[in-house]
């Protein structure tokens, strides 16, 4: 199975470095025109250059690939029109979107202002909706459309310090659970990815010993797969990638306490002792750690 992206559009966004600069580089290997869309701040979402995406698109084009520099920031819906129009303009199409650009302002809940809090969920959440609101139509009305979106561990089963950036990630996967379902019948899929991965966002949290191990190209082939056309049943779910490891992640329901309503609804000591019971057989709240 060889898998190429002749003919097709995609808009990496953050893909001035880090993770977003492997997938972009490794569609536009595969031949996909791609949109390098880089804000090009700090780690905390301050500042803004053109750089980091334009040496990607330097990088894309030396091997022979075709790719253009947008600076966007994704918060902003009228930026992100403007880029989607961009593509449009430049190339009639837009096949793929991997929403992945993204910041930090890690601070415990009660140290973190509610600044903090806006900013990380409008590059996120917002800049993932935003993207995908603006992309949504064309692809309906060329009935074929892959988005891979990028959540994170954090917002999936939960991290200290991490309150606004998991509350961001999570809504990025609960976007996807409801969206994919949307797309079913126009040939839009849509996933998301937690990945871990060396960056500039993760050099002070991972272990200098993890870090060779953890190479962003680890996790660009599973993005990769899920935007081409073979992948066109894969839609509605949540991957872990990092490390060379690529794993699924889904929900587990474990009954507690039921009974017909005419016997009578649970008081609240009977539930309780229901609850307290069956503890015992809960899945832990972070399946990676365990407890
Ligand atoms: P990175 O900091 O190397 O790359 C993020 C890129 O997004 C930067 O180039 C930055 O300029 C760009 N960006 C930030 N705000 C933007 C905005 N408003 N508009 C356009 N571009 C903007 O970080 P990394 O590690 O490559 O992260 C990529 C994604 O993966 C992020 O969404 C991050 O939250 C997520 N992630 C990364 C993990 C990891 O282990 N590296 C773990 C879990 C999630």
């Amino acid at each position: 199975m060889s898998i190429r992206y002749d003919g097709q559009v995609a808009i990496v966004t953050g893909s001035g470095q880090g993770l977003g600069r492997s997938h972009a580089i490794e569609l536009a290997k595969r031949g996909a025109k791609v949109v390098v869309n880089d804000l090009g701040g700090a780690t905390d979402g301050t500042g803004g250059s053109s750089e980091a995406a334009k040496a990607v698109v330097a990088e894309i084009e030396a091997a022979g690939g075709e790719a253009i520099a947008n600076g966007a920031n994704v918060a902003k819906y009228d930026e992100v029109e403007a880029m989607v129009q961009q593509a449009m303009d430049k190339w009639g199409r837009i096949d793929i979107l991997v929403n992945n650009a993204g910041i930090l302002r890690d601070k415990s809940f009660a140290k973190g202002s509610l600044e903090d809090f806006k900013m990380v969920l409008d590059v996120h959440l917002m800049g993932s909706i935003n993207c995908t609101k603006a992309v949504w139509g064309i692809m309906r009305e060329q009935a074929y459309g892959r988005i891979v979106m990028t959540t994170s561990s954090s917002g999936l089963y939960g991290n200290f310090g991490q309150t606004n950036y998991g509350a961001a990630k999570a809504g990025i996967a609960g976007l996807m659970r409801c969206l994919w379902l949307e797309g079913l019948k126009y040939g839009i899929t849509v996933n998301v990815l937690a990945p871990t991965a060396t960056s500039r966002m993760t050099t002070d949290i991972l272990p200098e010993d993890m870090q060779e191990n953890f190479p962003p190209e680890a996790v660009s082939p599973p993005i990769v797969y899920l935007c081409t056309d073979n992948a066109k049943d894969i839609s509605g779910r949540q991957f872990l990638v990092g490390g060379n490891a690529v794993s699924l992640l889904s929900w587990q329901v474990t009954p507690i306490a039921k009974r017909d309503l005419s016997d009578g609804i649970w008081g609240v000591e009977e539930i309780g002792e229901l609850m307290d019971a069956s503890r015992e057989n809960w899945p832990p709240i972070n399946p990676m750690r365990g407890g």
